[in-house]
């Protein structure tokens, strides 16, 4: 048993005894707690850690240097451009919505049953036995239907408790999608087709059974509007992996079962020698969109992982390395366009260090004019192989003298060990005095 502190209300700090094996909460007392702007109340179901905490609001599918925001944005650019209608995107996008959810919300709107064994308090991250962190991002398709959009991607962070390695940590990062349409619109040539079967009353769908024996079809559609909902739902899938592996990336559909669509697929793209699960669909269970109000329309939904996407795109050999903050890490994914084609380049698990380099620029050169390539090349060449980066950190021009200057941070880290500051110090030096000889500066 470990004891961690958590702060509580009223300044209070409650011991709470983590299991070491499973980190499952029994509070001593019950209490509230505090996320973001808000208190929850804890209870025998509480069993959220402050690690997991420490996670919420990182937003890594928005950060513009993160691999998972480059294949959030190619998939989204996707969807955008498929789609438009009057020249808009018909999709909105909700990428920004609390991860904090109910049950309600995660499951029962979902048709999860009570007894579904993702309600475990093993799998998921519950603050309270009726409020969670979303386990997965349809736990929003329900309140976004009853806002009245019809079609929409929700995209953000989700939690499930697993083992950490390579390819499994606790939040990752999906993409679910609605597309739902009526009779109109999916039968825009054949008025004669229907969406539902004629022994269902649109109007009173309480009423009726919905049955998902039969393999094929729910019972209230008709095996044209499922079959037509099932190949454009398909092709629209292709298309996306098409458009980020290429035109010959190798798939195969797999039936599934979910609770909240039927059918139910799973897309497999052929990668590295193997079938990897990308995605989960189907047809949205109608009850779902009867409770949250449409009566006229199918649809489809489809829930992606971006992990997965973005290892195998980017060549990342390790799920952890989505949380770095080292600049060794983002810096290859900075400023790229969606489309760029990134190869991952390990850096080393040893530290980094920086250092900088201020100068006075000579009279006959101004902050503008200083080739900073000429600087990078000089600095690769007397620091090899140790020089990670080097970016330009600031430009100043002296108020009274009218001299100047130029800063460099220069990142220093050896592949095989740890270097010393003394060690960087004197590369640092040498660096120094080229320049100074190169570029006739004076180090301030
Ligand atoms: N929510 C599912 C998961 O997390 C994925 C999924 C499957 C989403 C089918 C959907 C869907 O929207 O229709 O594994």
């Amino acid at each position: 048993m470990r004891i961690m502190k958590i702060l509580f209300k009223n300044r209070r700090i409650l011991f709470l005894s983590f299991n070491k094996n499973n980190y499952s909460t029994a509070p001593k007392s019950l209490a509230t707690l505090r996320i973001g702007e808000k208190e929850y109340r804890t209870d025998e179901y509480t069993n959220i850690t402050p690690k997991i905490l420490s996670y919420l609001n990182r937003n890594l599918h928005l950060k513009k240097d993160n691999p998972l925001s480059l294949v959030r944005q190619r998939i989204v650019n996707y969807f955008y451009s498929s789609f438009t209608h009057g020249g808009n995107p018909t999709f909105s996008v909700y990428d920004n919505v609390s991860p904090v959810v109910s049950t309600k919300q995660n499951f029962d709107d979902l048709l999860i049953p009570e007894d579904h064994p993702s309600r475990a308090k093993s799998d998921c991250y519950y603050i309270n036995s009726t409020t969670l962190l979303r386990a997965h991002m349809t736990a929003h398709q329900s309140e976004l239907l009853r806002a009245g959009l019809d079609n929409f991607l929700m995209i953000g962070d989700v939690y499930r408790r697993d083992e950490i390695d390579s390819t499994h940590f606790p939040v990752f990062h999906q993409i679910d999608a609605v597309r739902s349409q009526r009779k109109e619109q999916l039968f825009e040539n054949h008025p004669d087709l229907d969406i539902f079967e004629p022994s269902f009353d649109r109007t009173n769908p309480h009423a009726y059974q919905n049955s998902i024996s039969d393999p094929a079809k729910q019972s209230c559609h008709t095996l044209e509007a499922t079959k037509l909902m099932e190949a454009q739902l398909k092709n629209h899938l292709i298309g996306m992996v098409r458009s980020l592996f290429g035109e010959d990336i190798q798939y195969r559909w797999v039936d599934a079962y979910f609770p909240f669509t039927h059918p139910s697929w799973e897309l497999e793209i052929y990668y590295e020698n193997d079938w990897m699960e990308t995605l989960g669909c189907g047809i949205v269970r109608n009850e779902i969109l009867a409770n949250a109000g449409p009566n006229n329309t199918i649809a489809y939904a489809f829930g992606i992982g971006l992990e997965r996407l973005a290892m195998a795109l980017y060549k990342i050999p390790d799920i952890r390395l989505m949380w770095s903050t080292d600049s060794g890490f983002l810096a290859q994914f900075q400023n790229k366009n969606a489309n760029a084609n990134i190869v991952y380049k390990p850096v080393s698990i040893y530290p980094q260090c920086t250092n900088d380099l201020s100068f006075w620029l000579p009279p006959t050169t101004t902050i503008d004019t200083f080739t900073s390539n000429d600087f990078y090349d000089l600095v690769r060449d007397v620091g090899g192989d140790i020089i990670e980066q080097v970016k330009l950190k600031d430009k100043f021009i002296h108020p009274k003298t009218k001299k100047h200057s130029l800063c460099y941070s220069i990142v220093y880290r050896h592949l095989e060990r740890t270097l010393t500051q003394a060690e960087v110090n004197k590369i640092h030096k040498e660096i120094e005095n080229a320049a100074t000889k190169a570029f006739n500066i004076v180090v301030r």
